[in-house]
């Protein structure tokens, strides 16, 4: 089948002049341009988005720890660390529940399961590695961490701490939002006074009260404000050519934090990832298409981790507030992604999934002419992944049934004719590209694994720790 390339609307391209906010790729190796501190950052806002109606508690973590840090003087690599870390230190959450009870209170039990799990995700990624312990002790006590046992290095430790204590004051002023967190002031330095020296380092707890001295911390807290107070940190300034198996690591972390928070989902993002590589290298785009369509596919549902829970596990049909509000998610995946220079097109091509070419889909209700190959290939990858997937509404389909149903989506004109048509001739081998994503991704879960010996250390030495404390 010879498949007919669509051209992309209005010349988009990731191609253009950084000077002028466009980012070039260099043709000559196969990688992007990209400020790599802003692709973490607009990355981790995911995370935050686990709140659903506050989305906002790692920015804060990461603008509290970045005050403690100055305080206490750390230097500018120091400092890069700690913040990274603290904006990616929920890594380990997906369900809306589990957020809710973490910051509920100031006391929360069996936390260091989420420590463990953002651990391994970290670990097993090389351009965020770097970061895993620090998010493996961000619950652990000061009187632990400094023991020795942990096996860090005194800045990984004072870093991790520091997360801890931001962490901790966040999830006090958390669902407090009638009174203005600096009326909270007095209140939480008691509570941090009283653990200094156990829970938080004396130095770590000093620096605090000196940042907080200031009234501008707190009033640095607000929505409004955080952006503004953060966007100095939120990019480096510098373009890397940063490897597409790097980009791809990446975006595979977050598509399996969105995979986390539904059984019924789990492996769907990382499959669609692979079932788009291959569709884009049957249809006959060049590597560097193929591995940005699945970047695309891997991160094209990241904007669910902002649906709740209760509406992705249902398991009958969704009510008409319950489908709007799911809907929204292809518009929040657009939303995060485009705020990254250099990956418009990925943007496009991910926040387009749900689109169809008579004008029917959704969110932007685009039709045929706004449609590039490369959106129109995430879409089939999704339908036919999802499709293969027990959801809870339905169980999974048999190929041929699969075959009837895309079929049909293609001459109602849903889906791209050619692209079915590929997807139909070579679904076997599809089939088991999604699988081979989903087994691959198994072999490195399961290194992964081995390295998180570390963070099973710590909850166990910890979990004795606090009910020694208890007792
Ligand atoms: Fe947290
Ligand atoms: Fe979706
Ligand atoms: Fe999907």
């Amino acid at each position: 089948m010879t498949l007919r390339l669509t051209s992309r609307p209005g010349g988009a391209s990731a191609s253009g002049d950084p000077r002028r906010g466009g980012v070039e790729f260099d043709r000559r190796r196969p990688g992007m341009l990209l400020d790599l501190r802003e692709v973490v950052f607009n990355l981790s806002g995911v995370l935050d988005f686990v709140g659903v109606t506050d989305i906002n508690h790692g920015k804060r973590v990461a603008f509290l720890s970045h005050a403690i840090g100055q305080t206490l003087g750390l230097n500018r690599h120091h400092q890069a660390r700690l913040f990274e870390a603290a904006l990616l230190h929920d890594a380990g959450v997906s369900s809306t529940r589990e957020h809710r009870v973490l910051v509920s209170a100031y006391d929360i039990p069996d936390a260091y399961g989420h420590c463990e799990r953002g651990h391994d995700l970290l670990s097993g990624c090389a351009p965020l590695a770097h970061l895993a312990p620090l998010v493996a002790g961000h619950h652990s006590a000061w009187f632990e961490l400094a023991d020795g046992a942990h096996a860090l290095d005194p800045d990984q430790r004072l870093s991790a701490n520091i997360i801890y204590l931001a962490d901790r004051v966040d999830a006090m002023l958390t669902g407090d939002d009638l009174t203005d967190p600096l009326m909270r002031r007095d209140e939480i330095l008691g509570v941090l006074d009283r653990e200094s020296g156990d829970r938080f380092a004396p130095d770590v707890v000093e620096a605090f009260r000196a940042a907080a001295s200031r009234d501008a911390l707190w009033f640095g807290l607000d929505a409004d404000a955080l952006p503004i107070e953060l966007a100095p940190m939120a990019r480096d300034g510098r373009y890397t050519l940063v490897s597409f198996p790097v980009l791809t690591e990446l975006a595979s972390i977050f598509a399996h934090i969105v995979d986390a928070k539904c059984r019924f989902t789990a492996t769907h993002s990382v499959a669609v990832g692979a079932i788009c590589a291959r569709l884009a290298a049957l249809a006959g785009l060049n590597e560097d298409q193929q591995r940005k369509v699945q970047i695309a596919g891997l991160l094209h549902d990241i904007g669910k981790l902002r649906i709740p829970d209760t509406i992705l596990e249902k398991s009958g049909p969704l009510d008409a507030a319950e489908r709007a509000t799911m809907n929204r998610h292809a518009y929040y995946t657009h939303q995060i992604l485009r705020q990254i220079q250099g990956f418009e097109d990925i943007a496009e091509w991910a926040g387009s999934h749900h689109e169809a070419l008579d004008g029917s889909g959704y969110p932007f209700g685009k039709s045929a002419p706004d449609l590039p190959t490369e959106s129109r290939i995430v879409a089939v990858a999704d339908v036919f992944q999802a499709l293969a997937q027990t959801r809870p509404y339905r169980e999974a389909m048999p190929m041929a049934r699969i075959r009837e149903i895309l079929g049909d989506m293609a001459r109602a004109r849903k889906l791209d004719s050619d692209l079915v048509g590929l997807a139909i001739d070579h679904a076997d081998t599809l089939t088991a590209c999604g699988r081979g994503g989903v087994c691959l991704d198994q072999v490195a879960m399961s290194r992964r694994a081995s390295r998180s010996r570390l963070a099973s250390t710590w909850a166990a030495r910890s979990s004795r720790a606090c009910s020694t404390r208890a007792s």
